[in-house]
């Protein structure tokens, strides 16, 4: 015993003496009642001044793991180790617990069951932006700043909705790009996906069917599933969703709402035409369906001129926008925020309180002191130039080495291919895989088990070098496939 005690360097000595009894206590390495070496020995045995050791069992004599008797020594407490001794004769079969959620969350997990990359391999699989982009330093300074203004407050618990001068921050941004805020309120969430999946969880299933683009984000299907929607997918076309099979959907079933990324949509890269948007909110209100807009992306804008969202569009109260920050500056943050009528916005408060009590106040903070002291606007220029020179990069290889049948994508962080009827992208993958290049099939965007000839290219975290041989070797394999 004692020969296993490894010391960090990062770390005050005594709590890690103390750290390593309180696991020698816990896990019955040391019984109830037994004696505990003295301080002088301890010390010699771990290698550690005999003062750490006082410290050390000072705080275990606190946390009521030992005792000390006078004249004799310290002794390891009774209750101690009779918990653990209790606990590890109990088994639960988990897997039988889970009920139909968990089942669906664990099938439809990517993370778990998606394309592994390993060192070395030229990966087009993901959409996350790059993190070598990231403005640390006045990051460093809109903390700094924050903290010295507020800082115990942040660390307080906050409000359900929200860090108040971002909500006003975001408010006066959406009022920027158009939006009538007059009866609108904003929640802020844990990201697009906490704003979706609250929404999803108050609506009544008048229908219990939502209406989508097809393909659409993966993580939004998988939340319709979960919260046991069924999906009704319209195909899109160059400009956005196809408006003749949309309206042949609205005609012949009842929809409770229906899911939309208008701009730089997810997979396809589209954005839908002027046109198209006014057809959509004309149709959805004439069909009484409300829209959930995602507008993750619009702000990777590149060329062309600047689209308004469709909640700026009109639609009385019937459109819900849901934003995030994850693709234009920080996913790990997890801010996103639902802007849409206050009625709606004040039930979703109460289910966020329930459910989180709110989205960290400091992430919040933090965000908006960078926000406000305008970083963010240079930093998005700068990484969308360099988005844009990998964007064009990427579609001039894929032009000159892919031979697809389709290639969408006007502006964002990926591009979208479709090939011939027939044309597997899976196995398509497979000799990729072997030869070092991995990408994401279309099928899983899909809600009718289509597009197996489609595929997703992430370009954003992919060295310029690499999309130039990456795109040359599926190019090659496509060939070879065809
Ligand atoms: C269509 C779409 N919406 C939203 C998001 C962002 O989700 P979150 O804010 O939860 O990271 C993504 C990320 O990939 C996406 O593809």
């Amino acid at each position: 015993m004692f020969t296993d005690f490894k010391l960090m360097d990062d770390r005050p000595v005594s709590i890690q003496v103390k750290d390593y009894m309180k696991r020698l206590i816990t896990k019955g390495g040391l019984q109830s009642n037994q004696r505990l070496p003295s301080t002088r020995e301890l010390s010699s045995l771990l290698n550690v001044s005999r003062n750490t050791v006082v410290m050390a069992y000072s705080d275990l004599e606190e946390e009521g793991l030992i005792y000390v008797l006078k004249g004799k020594g310290n002794y390891v407490a009774q209750a101690a180790g009779s918990v653990a001794d209790a606990g590890q004769r109990w088994q639960v079969d988990w897997k039988q617990q889970m009920n139909d959620h968990a089942r669906i969350a664990e099938e439809q997990d990517l993370m778990k069951r998606g394309i592994r990359s390993s060192q070395g391999m030229i990966s087009f699989t993901s959409i996350a932006p790059d993190e070598k982009l990231f403005d640390i330093d006045n990051f460093r300074r809109a903390f700094l700043d924050r903290m010295s203004l507020e800082g115990e407050v942040l660390l307080n618990y906050g409000y359900a909705k929200g860090y108040k001068p971002l909500i006003d921050y975001l408010m006066h941004d959406m009022e920027n790009k158009g939006v009538d805020m007059a009866g609108k309120d904003i929640l802020i969430t844990n990201g697009f996906t906490e704003g979706l999946d609250i929404l999803l969880s108050v609506l009544t299933k008048n229908s219990g069917r939502i209406l989508c683009e097809n393909p659409t984000h993966h993580t939004a299907i998988k939340n319709f599933k979960l919260h046991g929607f069924s999906i009704t997918g319209i195909d899109m076309e160059a400009g956005g969703i196809s408006l003749q099979k949309l309206e042949q959907a609205l005609s012949r079933e009842r929809y409770d709402l229906a899911y939309l990324v208008p701009s730089y949509q997810n997979p396809t890269g589209i954005v839908m035409s002027p046109e198209k948007r006014r057809a959509v909110i004309e149709l959805m209100s004439r069909h009484q369906v409300p829209i959930l807009e995602d507008g993750f992306n619009e702000e990777l804008r590149y060329s062309g001129a600047h689209v308004a969202p469709l909640i700026a569009s009109g639609g009385g109260n019937s459109i819900v926008y849901v934003g995030s920050y994850s693709k234009i500056l920080f996913p790990g943050l997890r801010v996103g925020w639902v802007l849409a009528d206050k009625e709606l916005i004040d039930y979703l408060v109460s289910v966020k309180r329930a459910r989180s009590i709110h989205t960290s106040t400091l992430d919040q903070s933090v965000l908006y002191q960078y926000l406000h002291n305008g970083y963010f606007e240079k930093y998005l220029k700068r990484a969308k130039s360099e988005y844009k020179r990998k964007y064009e990069l990427a579609v001039q290889c894929c032009q000159a080495d892919i031979p697809f049948r389709d290639l969408s994508g006007d502006g964002g962080l990926h591009l979208f291919l479709a090939f011939e009827n027939g044309f597997d992208t899976r196995q398509l993958l497979n000799i990729c895989r072997e030869r070092g290049v991995i990408f994401t099939p279309g099928t899983i965007f899909y809600t009718d088990g289509g597009g197996g000839n489609t595929m997703r290219l992430g370009f954003s975290r992919v060295a310029d070098a690499d999309i130039v041989k990456g795109i040359g070797i599926i190019g090659q394999a496509v060939k070879e496939q065809m």
